[in-house]
């Protein structure tokens, strides 16, 4: 990769910083305009991120509204419906969350499923920004985040590994990883529906109606249940412990220990959970690909799936034991890193979302992981590859890993996002 010049580091920061103005909905992003209309949790805590590189109060304004979301039982939903949007389906009349036990009287309308809890980390990095002013908004957080990890470790902890109950919560949502447990149910009695997505991005790119069926048919187990966690736990087809999830919540749970040293807050809970998620991340260690995979609880099945999640360890904070030998081959299959799927599997799709493409947030958080391992030459190649997609193929948000086509939605929040904090040569000097 030929070095960027400084006018066009300067174009590139500017156009992030733009995207995140464009998406700003006044206190929270939307991811894009048209395809994703709404408050996507993930997604805006790595807003938070972006904005943090040249407004930290609207950093702090994001993470804000974001935990403002969360239902009285501590979970933290995907989706806020802040504004009724015809274009985006399933909307909040789908979801029925209104009036479930756990989600509490007054709150935002939402889904009622979660996603990869990263805000705690977002937080922290927010106010590394800015202790002297970030204080207080810290602690205003503090025991969000606290009840956050704690209706996890409550609710979807039994294997240790982090559950997930439907695969939109992985933010992954059609990665192979969750095949056989999709196959293994018929989506009987879901109600008619229309698709949005595929009117505002090539199908190609996007989930198939098999997929779309089964999501929905989850969704309505969950409004016909009333959002129990129990419910899930006893009765529904699909429970698959996930990476995404388990590293995610490691990170964030360290990130909230630091958080709590700030404020001279009881760090023995935090560490107890993250314990007990090194121990599950055991229970997620595939000998035969070596690496970390999903587990289907149901059947106790590994899925057998070499994915971008599989490199999340280094995030974690993991250090022994790591899949360096598996993260070698698949660089050294991919054009472009980190392909979220093995392209060596036959079930690799260069652009069908989670099947193939690159996503930079992964590889933000992959790439970061190795850095702080001490693994600097692969997490220099990643960070290059992020920073060639984005220069030849603009801020999209994925890309095929072979040729870097753009894919999905434009001028998307989260790509902007990581290009401000973390690829950017800006972000490596600040
Ligand atoms: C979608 O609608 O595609 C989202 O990923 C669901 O969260």
């Amino acid at each position: 990769m030929q070095t960027l010049t400084d006018t066009r580091v300067d174009a590139l920061d500017s156009e992030a910083r733009r995207i995140l103005r464009l998406n700003d909905r006044g206190g929270y992003t939307v991811p894009t305009d048209g395809l994703y209309p709404y408050q996507w949790n993930w997604d805006s805590a790595f807003a938070a991120l972006g904005f943090a590189a040249f407004d930290v109060d609207r950093a702090w304004t994001e993470l804000e509204t974001l935990m403002a979301g969360q239902w009285q039982n501590g979970m933290l939903p995907h989706i806020q419906f802040h504004q009724e949007d015809a274009g985006y389906f399933p909307g909040p009349g789908v979801w029925g969350t209104e009036g479930a036990p756990g989600k509490g009287a007054g709150r935002v309308a939402s889904s009622g499923i979660t996603q990869p809890p990263v805000a705690a980390s977002f937080a922290l990095r927010t106010y590394a920004k800015d202790g002297a002013t970030g204080q207080d908004r810290l602690r205003a957080l503090f025991p969000r985040l606290m009840k956050l990890h704690r209706w996890f470790m409550e609710s979807r902890a039994e294997s240790g590994a982090i559950a997930i109950v439907h695969p939109w919560e992985s933010g992954r949502d059609n990665a192979p990883d969750w095949d056989s447990a999709m196959a293994a149910f018929e989506p009987e009695g879901v109600e008619p529906y229309t698709r949005r997505d595929t009117g505002h991005v090539d199908p190609r790119m996007r989930p198939t109606k098999a997929d779309y069926d089964r999501y929905i048919w989850l969704v309505q187990f969950g409004r016909d249940t009333d959002w129990d966690d129990a419910a899930f736990a006893e009765r529904s087809p699909f429970r698959v412990a996930d990476p995404t999830m388990t590293f995610t919540l490691m990170r964030a749970s360290r990130d909230l220990v630091g958080i709590a040293r700030i404020l001279d807050e009881p760090t023995e809970e935090i560490e107890g959970w993250i314990t007990r998620l090194e121990a599950g991340a055991e229970t997620l260690w595939n000998e035969k690909t070596g690496c970390y995979d999903s587990r289907n609880l149901r059947t106790g099945e590994l899925s057998g799936c070499v994915s971008n999640a599989s490199f999340l360890g280094w995030w974690g904070g993991l250090r022994q034991g790591q899949p360096t030998e598996t993260l070698h081959r698949v660089l050294a299959d991919a054009r472009y890193a980190v392909p979220s799927f093995d392209p060596a599997d036959p079930r690799f799709d260069s652009l069908r979302y989670w099947r193939g493409p690159v996503w930079g947030v992964m590889n933000m958080m992959v790439s970061t992981g190795l850095h702080e391992a001490g693994l600097t030459d692969e997490a220099e190649r990643i960070r290059r590859d992020t920073v060639a997609l984005i220069d030849q193929n603009g801020f999209a948000e994925y890309f095929d890993p072979q040729d870097g086509t753009p894919a999905g939605g434009g001028t998307f929040t989260w790509t902007a996002a990581i290009w401000l904090g973390w690829a950017s040569p800006t972000a490596q000097e600040r």
